[in-house]
């Protein structure tokens, strides 16, 4: 592999490594108020990054929640203009007690780095800004280069959503690379083509005026956690069928190419069941493969029910309301706004008698899929050979990146979805990693794949 863009990455490995580190200690979760700094100092970082290796106008682009990081670098006349996006935001770290080394105190271990946010998505971020610095230590890039970086993708990504839609003459490109997926499996060069929407929801039943004694009351009032129960048991059949009316029914199944092509993945059932899940069995529609069943089916999960009494030992009581955040995973052809319509209206016709229910969306993102062919696809997976010594498979996720879909319905870009992470990294989970050589080549690859759609 002749490239001096590479060389410099080697070279500077052990600095960037210690680098990712400090920008992992940062606590930058999204979703918790206390936090708010945290995301504003990661943002900060990123911006000062950028503009130390080159690149121009960084600024910070304030939203509504955390800021965007942006920057460019627009001197390749005449070549393409690529939209580099990943976020800077990470999950929450509960439960805390699980994790072997402190979350915010990035560790190695057996050749793995721990943090929360080491491959989803810090790492995989700082990767991009390591291939760029990389580039521009020979003086120029081999094309012209937006960056946008978010910090509300964990929570839905709003903010970006609302500047895409209402500035995309400042992010005019060709193509966007967004790393914040996953190889297939260990060592295999993998490009996500296909991801889930999803639409976030909360139920929330009233039922009595205050909490009352279950001793006095019970029995006569009525309990708001035993109404949500009946709801949501029926919202989903034995076999794992959703039973919203008219839920399925734009659903564009995949092509008979695509299907043939998952078959020849490396993919054992059992050995995720055990491994991975670590579950006795696994549910879901009949008929359909696991990764049918992940990537091009609609899911509908429940993710936790507040309200009532949650302490240790117990407390009589029948409380006054109670919650279900209730969410949905949205395949090719649905459209968020339409699935909510249908559910809502579903939930409050199945809803008891007596009680007051209130059913809201907290986020939403389209599902998408991505043309293949292109020549920024191609660019990718001749890079990818270089780098990997073999051929690239083309994958869809089961996971969501609420701005994708955005990125072609407001600004026309096919995306290349290259990314870096591993089918065990922890995401979203205790003990989150990233390989580190994963981390070594994804710079390496992200460097040569701009040197090819440059080319
Ligand atoms: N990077 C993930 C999405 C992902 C996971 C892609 C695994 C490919 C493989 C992203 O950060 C994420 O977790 N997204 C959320 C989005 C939601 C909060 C809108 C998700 O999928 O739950
Ligand atoms: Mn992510
Ligand atoms: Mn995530």
């Amino acid at each position: 592999m002749s490239s001096s863009a590479v060389d410099f990455a080697q070279k500077n490995h052990p600095k960037f490594l210690n680098e990712l580190k400090d920008f992992l200690r940062i606590p930058s979760i999204s979703t918790l108020p206390e936090h708010k700094e945290d995301c504003r100092n990661a943002a900060r970082i990123l911006e000062s990054e950028l503009t130390r290796i080159g690149m121009q106008n960084g600024h910070l682009i304030e939203t509504e929640g955390h800021p965007l990081v942006y920057a460019d670098w627009l001197h390749a006349e005449g070549k393409p203009t690529v939209l580099v996006y990943g976020h800077y935001d990470v999950q929450p770290t509960d439960p805390i007690d699980e994790w072997l080394s402190p979350p915010f105190e990035p560790t190695e271990r057996n050749g793995n780095l721990y943090a929360r946010g080491a491959v989803d998505d810090k790492g995989q971020v700082w990767a991009q800004v390591k291939a760029l610095e990389s580039l521009l230590a020979g003086g120029k890039l081999p094309l012209n280069v937006r960056v946008l970086f978010e910090g509300e993708e964990e929570v839905g990504g709003e903010g970006i959503a609302n500047y895409v839609a209402s500035k995309p003459a400042n992010l005019k490109a060709d193509f966007a690379l967004v790393s914040d997926t996953e190889l297939f499996a260990p060592g295999l060069p993998t490009l996500c083509v296909g991801l889930r929407g999803m639409i976030y929801t909360e139920i929330e039943v009233r039922s009595a005026k205050s909490d009352l004694h279950s001793g006095m009351y019970g029995g006569a009032a009525p309990n708001p956690f035993v109404s949500l129960a009946q709801i949501i048991a029926k919202l989903k059949d034995e076999n794992g069928r959703i039973l919203i009316p008219g839920f399925y029914d734009d659903i564009i199944p995949p092509s008979p190419e695509e299907l043939a092509a998952w078959k020849t993945l490396p993919f054992d059932e059992e050995e995720y069941r055990k491994s991975e899940v670590g579950s006795r069995k696994l549910v879901g529609e009949p008929g359909y493969s696991v990764i049918e069943r992940t990537w091009a089916r609609p899911t509908l999960d429940v993710h936790g029910m507040p309200g009532g009494f949650i302490g240790a030992g117990a407390k009589t009581v029948i409380p006054a309301k109670a919650q279900a955040k209730v969410s949905m995973r949205l395949v090719p052809g649905m459209v968020p706004a339409k699935s909510f319509a249908l559910y809502k209206s579903y939930v409050e016709k199945i809803a008891p008698d007596g009680v007051d229910i209130d059913v809201r969306l907290i986020h939403s993102g389209d599902p998408c899929l991505i043309p293949v062919d292109n020549p920024y696809i191609q660019a990718a997976t001749r890079a990818l050979h270089e780098v990997w010594g073999k051929d690239t498979v083309f994958i869809r996720s089961g996971g969501s990146i609420p701005i994708v879909g955005d990125f072609d319905k407001h600004l026309g870009l096919p995306s290349v979805m290259m990314g870096f992470g591993l089918p065990d990294d922890q995401i979203h989970a205790p003990n989150e990693k990233f390989n580190l050589k994963n981390f070594e080549l994804g710079i390496q690859s992200l460097i040569r794949f701009l040197e090819e759609a440059g080319a």
